[in-house]
């Protein structure tokens, strides 16, 4: 398959939006998958920014919020979605193959980056489900180690299958020809499932609450003197853990007004 021979549009394309060709999807479970599709010459983002996609399959396209998984220096972009059986895009989107069009609005956006962010020794970046994806771009960008000496991922799902993207984005940290240098021995990733035995269980809030999860990584506790905190996952998960870390005397930071966490929804449905 020629990837440059996009299959025909059967809508026009709408203004300010990029028609960009699938290069490669990965299904990981009926509720999750990623996909990688060519980048527009002329984009330029932060690494943890988000952008709006969607299907040409209409005349008024859905579009919704997806956080580049790719870091910016990146040929390709890459995208983690979770898959809504009457989700109004990622019904479709899911069939996505090699070849097929995405639409993507001409603007990224977003909080989670490294300049909402003073710097600081520890940077924990919290997530959920499909909110790992901003992280998937940061780890991979010089910029988060050239701010922090160390990085703490947690991805929390609820079997271990739904794991396996943060595993594998975690294992090829080290061999990355671009990054690798930088990463060793300066990554931690705490992976917890909520509904599936698995080595470490349960929700991350309670895990920061009771002091287990500082136990069985054996590290210092959260501390705004030392360590700044990005949450990404679902409404109820934000507020969770965004009011843990405001109880721990952290405050939250914007590209005017840089502090010690930030937070962002992740995409749903
Ligand atoms: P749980 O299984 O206890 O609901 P989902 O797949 O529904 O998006 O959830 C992803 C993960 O986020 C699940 O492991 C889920 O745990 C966890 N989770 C859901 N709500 C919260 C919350 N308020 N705080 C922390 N974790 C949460």
């Amino acid at each position: 398959l020629n990837i440059n021979e996009a299959k025909p549009l059967g809508y026009p394309i709408p203004a300010n939006v990029y028609a960009e060709t699938v290069v490669s999807v990965k299904h990981y479970t009926d509720r999750l998958f990623s996909f990688r599709i060519t980048r527009p010459q002329s984009l330029r983002f932060r690494s943890g920014e988000f952008v709006m996609i969607g299907l040409p399959n209409a005349e008024k396209p859905v579009f919704r919020a997806y956080s580049v998984a790719s870091p910016n220096w990146d040929e390709e972009l890459e995208f983690f979605s979770i898959k809504v059986p009457d989700g109004p895009l990622t019904s479709e989107l899911q069939k996505i193959q090699p070849g097929d069009t995405v639409l993507m609005r001409q603007k990224s956006t977003g909080t989670l980056v490294v300049d909402a962010l003073t710097p600081a020794k520890r940077l924990f970046m919290i997530s959920t489900g499909t909110g790992i994806a901003p992280f998937a771009s940061l780890l991979r960008d010089p910029e988060t180690y050239e701010k922090f000496d160390q990085v703490i991922l947690t991805h929390t799902c609820r079997d271990i299958a739904e794991l396996a993207y943060g595993r594998e984005l975690y294992d090829a940290l080290d061999n990355d020809p671009l990054i690798g240098e930088l990463t060793g021995g300066r990554v931690t990733l705490y992976s917890t499932t909520t509904r599936e035995p698995s080595d470490f269980m349960g929700r991350i809030t309670a895990l920061i609450g009771s002091g287990k999860f500082y136990a069985d990584l054996g590290i210092e506790k959260l501390d705004p003197e030392t360590d700044r905190v990005m949450i990404c996952g679902s409404m109820d998960m934000l507020k969770d853990v965004k009011e843990l870390v405001e109880s721990l005397g952290f405050a939250e930071g914007s590209l005017s007004h840089p502090g010690s966490f930030v937070v962002e929804r992740a995409f749903v449905g």
